[in-house]
């Protein structure tokens, strides 16, 4: 069953005339149907969903892989052309920006639905999951139904525009012999809408987008060992490590995943600074992300206030593919990324120009912000060093699981 999901991964016609015949459905990681999968890398990589033309989820989630048949993405599913200076996509109308560095779509799957939990630490309740860096999409089914009637992405009209431009696509039928031969009939675009969604999500839930295949994963299945220095890196990973790292970017495995995911899909304030690049622009010019604060599925019992500049947590693979880091892209390399959590509180230096470097700026939200893990680590810079050599065995493609 493997070797099937990971020729889906590479798109083979063979597979998706199988799929197609609907017979023999095999579930992937995330149990969905093959056929509906197939049908939804057609819809990821369609660019002819968005207003005008030209752009899909492809375009800010890189399918490019780094190797023909690797079913790695060259850039980690994340944005092909994203910086710190153009640290958010464009959307499909030129000029208009997002307001966020886009993440990976990879691992994505294994995100719990968003929810408030109560129950696995109840003296210390708090929000976990979801999709989007604010949880606001509670799975990727209502993930997928974002980006095409987002403005600032493909600026479609409405539901009904989506679903008539599936209709005359060329992989219509593939659509009608998943749903059923009146599925895009007219009449039926608020279900066809969801589905169009649902085989998105299942496509996003193949193993294609959770290779498990980097170098940490064959040291972890004894395949292979770490360098000095990478090994040193991941001593101070640990949460018994100088580096705390694995407090927020856990080292168990969650979420039905066959390995770590490098993240508990808790959120946090970080205390990242503004990105001034932002084409939203600064608190100075009326633009603040306060993050899961803005979710509207807050419950009464932890309102806003307590979650201001709150974050979810990513996944670490595959991050060094894709830089620029945070929520804004404010942090270009990883070295940055390990110098500001190293050295954020007693290098601060508010109004500090860029790029940000042995002087971090203050937090673009101060509120709950997190001092207990993060900001003044006492690395030595052979530590910051070993960090990011660890960061690079999370790389994808690295061997055959
Ligand atoms: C214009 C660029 C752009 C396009 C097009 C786009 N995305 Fe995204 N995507 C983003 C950004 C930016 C975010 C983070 C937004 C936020 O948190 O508010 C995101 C978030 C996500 C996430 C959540 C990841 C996580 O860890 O929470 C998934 C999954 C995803 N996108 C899949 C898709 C799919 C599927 C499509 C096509 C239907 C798509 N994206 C189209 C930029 C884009
Ligand atoms: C207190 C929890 C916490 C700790 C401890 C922590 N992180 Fe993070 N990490 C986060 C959150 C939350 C984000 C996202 C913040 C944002 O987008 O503004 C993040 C983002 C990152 C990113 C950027 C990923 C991306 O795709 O943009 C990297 C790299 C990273 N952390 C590495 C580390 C390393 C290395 C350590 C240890 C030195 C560490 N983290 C410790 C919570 C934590």
């Amino acid at each position: 069953m493997k070797k099937q999901m990971v020729v889906v991964a590479g798109f083979s016609i063979a597979l998706l005339l199988t799929g197609c015949g609907g017979g023999t459905d095999d579930p992937g990681p995330g149990g969905q149907s093959m056929s509906k999968a197939a049908l939804g890398a057609m819809l990821y990589k369609d660019t002819n969903l968005s207003e005008p033309a030209g752009q899909s989820c492809e375009t800010c989630h890189s399918l490019d892989l780094l190797a023909a048949g690797s079913g790695v993405s060259a850039r980690g599913f994340a944005d092909l052309n994203s910086t710190f200076d153009a640290p958010v996509s464009p959307g499909a109308v030129t000029g208009v920006f997002g307001d966020r560095n886009a993440p990976t779509a990879a691992y994505a799957m294994f995100a719990p639905d968003f929810q408030y939990d109560t129950t696995t630490d109840p003296a210390n309740p708090r929000y976990i999951g979801g999709q989007f860096l604010d949880g606001r999409a509670v799975d990727l089914v209502e993930q997928a139904k974002g980006p095409f009637l987002n403005p600032k992405e493909m600026n479609m009209a409405d539901e009904a525009a989506v679903v008539a431009k599936v209709r005359d696509a060329a992989y219509a039928n593939m659509f009608k012999q998943v749903f059923g031969a009146s599925s895009l009939d007219s009449g039926n675009e608020a279900t066809a809408y969801n589905q169009i969604a649902e085989a998105i999500a299942a496509f996003e839930s193949t193993a294609m987008f959770a290779p498990f295949s980097s170098k940490f994963d064959a040291v972890q299945a004894g395949k292979a060992t770490f360098t000095d220095a990478e090994q040193r890196g991941f001593d101070l990973f640990k949460t018994t490590g100088a580096g705390k790292c694995a407090e927020c970017h856990k080292l168990e495995k969650s979420g039905g995943s066959s390995g770590v995911l490098f993240t508990d899909f808790s959120y946090w304030n970080i205390g990242v600074p503004q990105n001034p690049n932002n084409p939203a622009g600064t608190t100075a010019t009326g633009f603040t992300d306060i993050g899961l604060a803005a979710n509207p599925n807050l419950v009464a019992s932890a309102p806003a206030s307590g979650e201001r500049g709150k974050f979810k947590v990513p996944t670490l693979r595959n991050v060094e593919l894709t830089a620029p880091y945070m929520h804004n892209g404010a942090l270009a390399t990883l070295e940055q990324v390990v110098n500001f959590y190293n050295e954020r509180d007693p290098k601060n230096c508010y109004g500090s120009a860029v790029p940000f470097v042995d002087c971090w700026p203050n937090p673009e939200v101060t509120d709950n912000l997190d001092v207990t893990f993060s900001g003044d680590l006492l690395l030595s810079a052979q530590d910051e060093a070993d960090l990011v050599a660890f960061m690079k065995t999370l790389t994808d493609g690295y061997f055959t699981p």
